[in-house]
């Protein structure tokens, strides 16, 4: 089911702070901050020549990354995205299995434009699994 790794999700309190230390102590590719409203952050991307690390900081009052900034105020690694060929047989498969899917279960659009679904922490070795199609 599982294909290449997309990126990791760093949750930060500042991203302004986040991107110098990408962009100018370790000399990454980092791209402009992008808001998405629909998800509650502000992203950056970390370009890396395997993979991405995305960076994200809260937007909004009720943004889905605040309570886990509460509890880890300088930032932490907040989730692992992995690509699926088909996004809909992998979350049908997955609820049979027992696998609990956040949210409505509907895939939403996520950063890069594609459907993305989130995984219960709980069911996937206390990580938060995104979901995204290939
Ligand atoms: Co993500």
């Amino acid at each position: 089911m599982l294909g290449r790794l997309n990126h990791v999700a760093i949750a930060v309190p500042n991203l302004a702070k986040a991107t110098r230390v990408y962009r100018d102590v370790l000399s990454a590719s980092v791209s402009a901050p992008l808001t998405l409203p629909e998800h509650g952050v502000t992203v950056v991307f970390v370009e890396l020549p395997n993979t991405k690390i995305e960076l994200l900081e809260p937007l909004g009052e009720d943004s889905p990354i605040a309570a886990f900034l509460t509890k880890n105020p300088s930032g932490g690694m907040h989730h692992l995205c992995y690509e699926v060929d088909d996004i809909a047989a992998a979350r049908d498969q997955l609820v049979k299995e027992g696998a609990r899917v956040l949210g409505d279960g509907k895939p939403k659009i996520g950063a890069h434009g594609k459907p993305v679904l989130f995984l219960h922490p709980k069911d996937f070795c206390g990580t938060l699994v995104e979901l995204e199609q290939a």
